[in-house]
């Protein structure tokens, strides 16, 4: 065991090949005391190190019930940031790249969201009014304020039923950051459009009037997944066109119009599942991230489906693919050396309101 760390200097100018074999060695040299969770938008040479795989909401239960000493995880900084709260505090979480963030999370940082909630005060009581619910892509720091606000966190794969909790326990939902999950949600519970608004964080009262606030059931903030609203409704006309029987199913990040042109919407997981159990000869057109949709086309081919990514520019997570076999060696063999690099560690105050809200997510999902 040595007391220095090993520098990632020293993994830089390491092929892809000589990685793995190392990541190899290194899961094999910790064995139980580490776990490494893969979110499904991972690229292969790295997800195919991770001990379990999933959506947003699978990951987090993982992470709740693991036992390991060490939680390595391989998606964005979000996620090792749950595993850090819903773990007990002797285990450690670890995120590869600490740039590896989520774009749409940071359009909703916690000054932003306290403004709001304080200007809604023009219109009425937030605290009596509002239920705040706020995505898993969000910073720790926004959990902690559902938490102590009487909020709840959700998930692409549970934001209905998050919905129907809210709306049970007071009139109105604040629900950061996608707007375009928060749409598609309010919607599928039957909210006509018009009684969402969206807030826009740079204008006073959010661009809204008192009136407007005060006629809506949800305000939506503006964030939106950079990678989804590539995704356009044109891209599923013409797909039809050539397939007329071909079946679309999308991401609930994708707009509005993309989710409602597609036949099925749901989660990362929501999404295998749906073409795992699909016939035989099918024909598919996918809207979410590169990686999972050619990775899907692999693993089906051999039973005869075919699945097609939405749009006609590769889109990629951008930050998800920091995490790289170069990063999970390094962090991997520091911990064999005994050393732990790129910990995520919410501070203990922050960890506990957000944790109220994630369980209060746990129990209604
Ligand atoms: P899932 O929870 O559906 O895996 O989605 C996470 C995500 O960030 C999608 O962009
Ligand atoms: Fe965030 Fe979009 Fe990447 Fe998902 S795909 S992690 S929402 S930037």
């Amino acid at each position: 065991m040595s007391n220095s760390t090993i520098p990632f200097a020293n993994y830089q100018s390491l092929s892809d090949e000589a990685c793995q074999a190392r990541i190899l060695a290194a899961k094999a040299s910790l064995g139980k005391r580490l776990v490494i969770l893969g979110h499904h938008y991972q690229r292969s040479d790295v997800f195919q190190h991770a001990d379990f795989t999933g959506d947003s909401l699978k990951l987090s239960r993982l992470a709740a019930n693991s036992e390991a000493d060490y939680i390595v995880f391989c998606g964005v900084h979000f996620m090792a940031e749950v595993a850090d709260i819903l773990s007990r505090p002797e285990q450690i979480s670890i995120l590869p790249d600490l740039a590896a963030g989520c774009s749409m999370a940071d359009m909703a940082t916690l000054a932003r969201v306290e403004r709001a909630w304080r200007e809604l005060k023009a219109a009425c009581d937030p605290d009596a009014v509002f239920t705040p619910v706020t995505y898993i892509n969000s910073a720790a720091d926004l959990k902690a304020f559902c938490g102590e606000h009487g909020g709840i966190v959700c998930t692409s794969s549970n934001a209905p039923k998050i919905l129907e909790w809210s709306f049970a326990q007071r009139e109105k939902v604040l629900f950061f950051p996608d707007q375009h999950l928060g749409r598609w949600s309010g919607y599928k519970m039957g909210i006509p459009l018009d009684e969402m608004v969206m807030w826009d964080w740079d204008l006073p009262l959010g661009g809204l009037t008192p009136e407007q606030i005060s006629k809506a059931r949800i305000i939506l903030w503006k964030g939106l997944c950079s990678v989804h609203q590539m995704f356009q409704p044109q891209h599923i006309q013409r797909f039809r066109e050539a397939h007329p029987d071909g079946l679309v199913i999308s991401h609930p990040e994708c707009s509005f119009e993309v989710c409602r042109e597609s036949d099925f919407v749901g989660s990362t997981e929501y999404i295998i599942k749906t073409i795992a159990e699909a016939k035989p000869g099918t024909h598919w057109l996918v809207g979410t991230e590169f990686n999972l949709v050619n990775r899907l086309a692999e693993q089906f081919k051999d039973q005869g489906k075919t699945v097609q990514f939405m749009a006609s520019t590769v889109c990629m997570c951008s930050t998800m693919a920091r995490i790289d076999p170069q990063h999970l060696a390094w962090c991997l063999e520091n911990l064999v050396a005994g050393q732990v690099v790129n910990r995520i560690a919410v501070p203990p105050g922050e960890a506990a309101l957000a944790r109220v809200a994630l369980q209060r997510m746990l129990d209604a999902s």
